[in-house]
């Protein structure tokens, strides 16, 4: 992993000025956050920062404004819930530039916290005008990035302010990167990857890095019926992209040059529709499939059979369900899969990381997200650190 400075490398910051990114943008409901995720993730460098007596000015965006103010995107909707998780006052500043905040600086104390605004409300943000980051870092002494989430953007506060001030990462930031190091980067051998989701589509170069990476590529969800196809399997009316047949056995052959074993669900759960608890449903062989059923699950024996495949590994990374996991009983392979992974990091054997879109969800529905060593709560970076590429918030940090 490349070096890069965390909070324990800062000296006495006593009165000085941090500009910290965070990643608010929330989910909302009418008016209100409907999930504080990401506010507890930066809460210990918030406090971290707070105790050593630094002024803390937070930079985030919400939502995509493309450069226009918008009253619906203004973080100040978000500082109630932001000051209800970190337990102390913040101030919100309307703007992210210029006098007003260094006005707002002088009245803040010590180990005080202010929100500015969201960040892309200002062309120069994603544009990634470094005229815009230098005013940005006119107002402070120090940058720490505590946004993995939107380190995949390479826009002012994520990437061009760290090339400006002494540039640190937070705690989310560095726990992050710790965990990611740890699945992929020098993992203890041997290693799985379970990649689930619908579409082959959305994470060909997910697949394509992870074949050259790991020694097992589980795969499931509705992508593992277009690699079924691929080999000549009719799998009826199931969810598939039969014209990426030939990306899909090029994946195949090449994880077979690279010594890495691909798993597909040799039987399946069926259905004629899509609804909850169908009277079609049945469980058969991947080869029994009826040309008006569609595969919805991996069946029981195969999970077994992928469960004591996990039992072989000492490190695993999960993106994306094995199942329509979102209608019951669809959901049972991924949580069955999802529970051996949990029992074998209990146990100390397995090192396991999640992350990614639906992931979370799926995890938190089986009832074990608390038991992987690691769940990330990035969607696009996460998708992008497993398809292997640099991330120019993470790399900014680094040099
Ligand atoms: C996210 O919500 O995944 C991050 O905050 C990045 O947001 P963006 O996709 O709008 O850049």
């Amino acid at each position: 992993m490349s070096a890069f400075k965390t909070l324990d490398d800062l000296g006495d910051v006593t009165g000085k000025v941090a500009l910290v990114r965070v990643d608010l943008n929330l989910p909302m409901k009418d008016g209100l956050v409907t999930d504080e995720t990401r506010i507890r993730a930066s809460a210990p460098t918030i406090a971290d920062l707070t105790a050593k007596g630094a002024k803390v000015l937070l930079l985030a965006h919400f939502g995509r404004p493309k450069g226009e103010r918008s009253s619906t995107q203004s973080l100040s909707l978000v500082v109630g819930a932001v000051e209800k998780v970190i337990g102390q006052e913040i101030m919100f500043v309307p703007e992210v530039v210029g006098p007003v905040v260094a006005q707002s600086v002088g009245i803040l104390g010590n180990g005080d916290v202010a929100i500015l605004e969201n960040t892309r409300f200002w062309k120069g943000e994603e544009a990634n005008d470094p005229e815009f980051a230098k005013a940005i870092a006119e107002n402070g002494d120090f940058f720490v990035n505590d946004a993995f989430s939107a380190a995949h953007r390479a826009h002012a506060t994520t990437e061009g302010l760290a090339k400006l001030l002494p540039a640190y990462a937070g705690r989310s930031m560095q726990a992050e990167l710790e965990a990611l190091d740890a699945a992929l980067g020098t993992p203890v051998k041997p290693v799985a990857a379970v990649v689930g989701g619908a579409k082959v589509s959305s994470k060909l170069d997910v697949l394509t890095h992870l074949v050259s990476q790991v020694d097992h590529l589980i795969i499931g969800g509705g992508m593992a019926n277009t690699f079924l196809a691929a080999k000549g399997v009719d799998v009826g009316k199931s969810l598939c992209e039969h014209d990426l047949a030939d990306t899909a056995n090029s994946i195949i052959e090449t994880a077979d040059k690279s010594g890495c074993t691909v798993h597909l669900p040799y039987e399946v759960v069926v259905s004629k529709e899509f609804a909850a608890n169908p009277p079609s449903l049945r469980t058969c062989n991947v080869h029994e499939v009826a040309a008006d059923e569609m595969i919805l699950d991996v069946g029981p024996s195969a999970v077994e059979a992928l469960g004591d495949v996990l039992k072989t590994c000492r490190t695993l990374v999960w993106n994306g369900p094995m199942g329509a996991f979102e209608t019951e009983p669809f959901d049972a392979a991924t949580v069955s899969l999802a529970k051996t992974a949990a029992a074998l990091t209990r146990e100390g054997s397995l090192t396991s990381v999640a992350g990614g879109g639906d992931t979370v969800a799926a995890l938190n529905h089986a009832g074990v997200a608390q038991d992987f060593s690691y769940i990330s709560t990035a969607g696009g970076a996460f998708l992008e650190w497993m398809e292997g590429k640099e991330l120019p918030g993470v790399a900014a940090l680094s040099n």
